[in-house]
């Protein structure tokens, strides 16, 4: 019959359909399997969870500019940031993974002087050395038009971009290394030649430490899963999500001093299933601190202001700001502030500072104090002598960070944080990390170039910021017309 001719192809063809489908169905699954199992995957996959180190070794990094002599008997105990860098390849044997906001290690500018120019293609021309070592070079970045990243390439470096601007409309400004998925890097420091002559940075280095590396692999991983994306996908593979939070911390050793310790990281869409939040670790932090509360930042202020859309969008963004009052108001806390006063210091963040030190009026003995960190010669691009750090310090807990204090950095930047907290109080054992970086924060704050703004300075100041403020707005205007 005629009706069955039709009915018999039309039959074989959805069976057809559905062998197909089966098949499909089978390969993802397939796929799948193969993903978590990781049957393709490197050397290092073999460390996992159950069977990672903990018996790690800490050291304090910095770059102390030599032009920024610091008060005498105040010597750092601190290693200097490109020995830490040269440390971490020194034992590099299979993998080097690089996170910097900014990739320019060759000065441009003349006075950086002979020795950090040589010291900064140095490193540079390390990186270039990996592959014939053997050691693969990995490198997640948002910048679209980097030279140096285009050599690195064109050595061997896998480097995969990520669409921030997609994305969230902002940078990836996380500054961290991970070798060998054993040892890491985390602090202010980048891979800019000032990092390491001009500016003044702080960060950790941790050897032997896998279990905080593998969890920092995942971050590194997350961003490695975003290359060719401009959305965030809502199914994540085990391979990125967070192992250690705020409120399941990894319990480690640093030179042999029990700790527990966390990452955090920023904006909201980059923390899948159990990452802490930037914002909360820091948070957490100031709260849980007993007696002070040291903070260290670029820029401060708690303001969210950017344009979307041709529309500016400006909102008062008080997570932070009002967590360091409670703590000196309501705990006692004593807690200083010190910030950097440099060329793109916003006139507001004056106004903040100022009004965080209106909570001492008629209190004697106010434990509640604000510094600017000024080196004399503030020249533009070259950030002379710009404290870059960014961290807090408290009487057992040091959290260091990628982050200004600034609510649109957290709203849309990535970076990432780390939490280490000491389990002993102070008195009990030699000297920690945590007391490392109290001593470098006391060495900031004694120094000559932390100043307190008083009424005259600071009107004369604001009024320098506001009007390079309009000549920064004028010439963005003239740029795009
Ligand atoms: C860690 O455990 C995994 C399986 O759980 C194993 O394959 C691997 O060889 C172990 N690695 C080390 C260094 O012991
Ligand atoms: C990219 O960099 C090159 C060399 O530094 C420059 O000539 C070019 O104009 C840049 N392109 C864009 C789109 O910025
Ligand atoms: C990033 O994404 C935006 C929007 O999807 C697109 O216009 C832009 O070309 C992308 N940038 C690069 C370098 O791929
Ligand atoms: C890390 O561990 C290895 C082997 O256990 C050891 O040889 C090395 O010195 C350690 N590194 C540091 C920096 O402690
Ligand atoms: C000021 O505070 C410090 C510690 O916070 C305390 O030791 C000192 O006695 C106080 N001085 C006065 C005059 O209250
Ligand atoms: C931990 O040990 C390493 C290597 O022995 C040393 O360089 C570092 O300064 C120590 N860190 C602290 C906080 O004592």
């Amino acid at each position: 019959m005629a009706g069955s001719g039709t009915q018999e192809p039309l039959k074989s063809q959805q069976k057809c359909v559905a062998v197909f489908a089966l098949v499909c169905c089978c390969a993802v699954l397939v796929a799948l399997t193969f993903s978590t199992l990781n049957l393709w995957g490197d050397e290092e996959d073999s460390i996992t969870e159950d069977n990672c180190s903990t018996d790690c070794r800490i050291t304090l990094v910095e770059n102390l500019p030599e032009d920024l002599p610091l008060p005498p008997g105040s010597e750092s105990q601190s290693l200097p940031l490109s020995l830490g860098f040269h440390a971490l390849l020194d034992q590099a044997q299979h993998s080097v993974e690089v996170v910097s906001p900014v990739w320019n290690l060759h000065p441009r500018d003349l006075t950086a002087g002979r020795d950090a120019a040589a010291a900064t293609q140095y490193l540079f021309q390390r990186l270039l050395g990996l592959k014939a070592r053997g050691v693969k070079l990995k490198i997640a970045s948002s910048l679209t038009n980097s030279t140096e990243l285009k050599t690195l390439a064109d050595h061997g470096a896998e480097v995969h971009f990520v669409n921030m601007s997609a994305i969230t409309r902002g940078e990836l400004k996380s500054s961290f290394w991970i070798v060998d998925r054993k040892h890491v890097y985390v602090g202010s420091g980048d891979m800019d030649w000032r990092s390491l002559s001009k500016r003044k940075e702080l960060g950790v280095m941790l050897f032997n430490c896998s279990c905080l590396a593998l969890d920092l692999h995942h971050v590194f991983s997350f961003y490695w899963q975003l290359q060719h994306r401009d959305y965030i996908p809502s199914i994540w593979s085990r391979k990125v999500i967070a192992l250690y939070g705020k409120d399941e911390p990894l319990e480690l050793q640093l030179n042999a001093t029990w700790a527990d310790a966390y990452l955090s990281a920023s904006p909201d869409s980059f923390c899948p299933r159990g990452r802490t939040r930037d914002v909360e670790a820091v948070q957490h932090v100031i709260q849980s601190a007993q007696t002070f509360v040291y903070l260290s930042v670029t820029d401060y202020l708690p303001l969210v202001y950017r344009t979307y859309r041709g529309a500016s969008i400006l909102r008062y963004w008080s997570p932070i700001d009002e967590i360091i009052r409670e703590a000196w108001l309501v705990r006692r806390v004593r807690v200083l502030l010190l910030i950097s006063y440099w060329k793109k210091t916003h006139p507001l963040t004056l106004n903040f500072a100022n009004s965080l030190k209106a909570l001492c009026i008629q209190l004697h003995n106010c434990s509640l104090e604000v510094k600017f960190f000024e080196q004399k010669e503030v020249r533009d691009d070259i950030q002379h002598g710009l404290n870059h750090n960014k961290y807090i310090v408290t009487d057992n807990t040091v959290y260091i960070g990628n982050h200004d204090w600034v609510g649109s950095e957290f709203a849309i930047n990535a970076g990432v944080g780390l939490m280490i907290h000491m389990k002993h109080s102070l008195e009990d054992r030699g000297v920690t990390i945590v007391e490392q970086i109290r001593k470098a924060f006391e060495r900031d704050w004694g120094s000559r170039y932390a100043k307190n703004l008083k009424d005259e300075d600071g009107k004369y100041k604001q009024q320098q910021q506001l009007s390079e403020l309009k000549r920064r707005e004028r010439r963005k205007r003239m740029e795009k017309a």
